[in-house]
């Protein structure tokens, strides 16, 4: 296995680009269930994008991933197999599609992560109320629909999953799908956009309420994504803890106003011009009080890294989850290097500052992964990061993306550095 050997307490300087959204990427390739072809532009090279093409692959499709990635369909088998769903969340996209375009569908149920349950059940319910008849058997939803219809569905949460999921289908139905309490993540627009270009009607775009009304008319699209607002704001953090400077290129600010307010809050310089970000960071920092919340709320993706940030503010700050229940296994991590965290319930309080030290940690999911990787070059001494294929499935070569602003972050194998794998 790999791991990245990180020399920390260096000012990071350049610049530096971000990718496409992983999160807009992988319900564009559940889409082209949809189609006869999709190609799409710019594909982040992810774990999770490999992992999508393989499930894609497996129910029968051509798909070549390069710089972009061509996608086409001519007769899929709906079936989703427990072996690649259980690898990534966002395959339980495929259903919305597979169903309203075969009107069956076996899909294995992606099963708890390290973050928290996650249920499907807001899914599930809209199918039922768009016609389905779903059974759970052996971990697997089994859902037949021989004529999907449209309907008029309340979330009971804005679910981004199900919004894109119930978006899905809805497109390929002539009748009309209302959405109520949708999710307005920019990543659910940019789908919404793309089956709007292929002429799905839809309307209410970037609002809790979609209204979706197929079919779709053009079978062949061509779609690049949104920026990756994730992976910019990590990279703008990192410049920043380090008390370095540097641009970060591709962003769209838009999309990150309640992160960019925050960093301003507690004393980061950002100057926006187009989609470019010249990010200063000047230590310590002003505490801070976090909540995450849905779109436009401060992203729950983006709780970890921040956290790291608030371990260099002079003061008292407290960050709160609200979107996932078990959210805070980097905590005890960096515990490890120094900070002085404590949880209580689904809150953290920081004091800080903190000197971090380096040390060994250990990744448990992506995001925690970037939040280990930022405290790594905040700390003196040497880190290594180990189960870093959880960073790989949602960060494009972070590490290289790092050396660009001039950090030492080396990827290692384990067993180079002496490591049990
Ligand atoms: C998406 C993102 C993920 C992000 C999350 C929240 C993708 C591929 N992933 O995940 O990076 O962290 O949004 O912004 O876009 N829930 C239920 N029942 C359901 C569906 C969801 O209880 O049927 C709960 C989940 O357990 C979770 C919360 O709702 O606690 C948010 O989930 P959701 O918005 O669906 O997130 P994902 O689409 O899985």
């Amino acid at each position: 296995m790999e791991c990245f050997l990180i020399e920390g307490d260096k000012p990071l300087y350049g610049s530096v680009r971000v990718g496409r959204s992983k999160n807009a990427v992988l319900p564009l390739m559940a889409a082209s269930i949809l189609f006869d072809e999709v190609i799409l532009e710019e594909v982040p090279k992810l774990r999770d994008v490999i992992s999508f093409k393989k499930l894609l692959e497996f129910m029968g499709a051509e798909v070549e991933c390069q710089d972009e990635c061509v996608i086409k369909v001519e007769e899929l088998e709906p079936f989703a197999p427990y072996e690649i769903v259980r690898t990534m969340r966002a395959s339980f996209l495929v259903l919305g599609p597979l169903l309203a375009r075969y009107g069956r569908a076996k899909v294995s149920l992606p099963g708890g992560c390290v973050i928290g349950a996650r249920p499907v059940d807001i899914h599930l319910k809209a199918f039922e109320q768009m016609g389905a008849r779903i059974n759970i058997e052996s971990g697997y939803v089994i859902a037949d629909a021989p004529k999907l219809k449209g309907a008029e569905i309340y979330l009971d949460f804005p679910s981004v999953g199900a919004t894109e999921n119930i978006l899905l289908a809805a497109s390929f139905l002539e009748d009309e799908t209302v959405i109520r309490n949708a999710a307005l993540e920019p990543e659910v627009a940019d789908l919404a956009n793309f089956l709007k270009k292929a002429g799905v009607e839809i309307e209410g775009i970037g609002t809790s309420t979609l209204r979706v009304k197929g079919p779709i008319r053009e079978q062949k699209m061509v779609w690049k994504s949104i920026p990756d607002r994730i992976e910019a704001a990590t990279l703008m953090m990192a410049i920043a803890i380090t008390g370095g400077e540097g641009e970060v290129n591709g962003v769209c600010k838009e999309h990150m106003e309640n992160v960019v307010n925050k960093l301003l809050q507690i004393g980061v310089e950002l100057d926006f011009k187009e989609e470019i970000v010249y990010v200063r960071g000047k230590l310590p920092f002003k505490p801070s009080n976090i909540i995450t919340a849905p779109y436009p709320g401060f992203p729950t993706d983006l709780q970890a890294q921040m956290m790291v940030m608030l371990t260099q503010a002079d003061g008292v700050s407290t960050v709160q989850e609200t979107i996932f229940e078990n959210r805070f296994m980097h905590v005890p991590e960096l515990m490890r290097m120094g900070a002085d965290l404590r949880i209580s319930g689904n809150t953290v309080t920081i004091k800080g500052p903190s000197k971090l030290r380096g040390a060994p940690v250990m990744v448990s999911d992506l995001r925690a992964g970037a939040a280990l990787v930022i405290a790594g070059l905040a700390a003196r001494g040497k880190t290594i990061v180990r189960r870093i294929y959880h960073i790989d499935r949602g960060y494009e070569r972070l590490d290289r993306k790092l050396k660009q602003l001039g950090a030492s972050v080396k990827r290692v194998s384990e067993r180079e550095l002496g490591l049990e794998e």
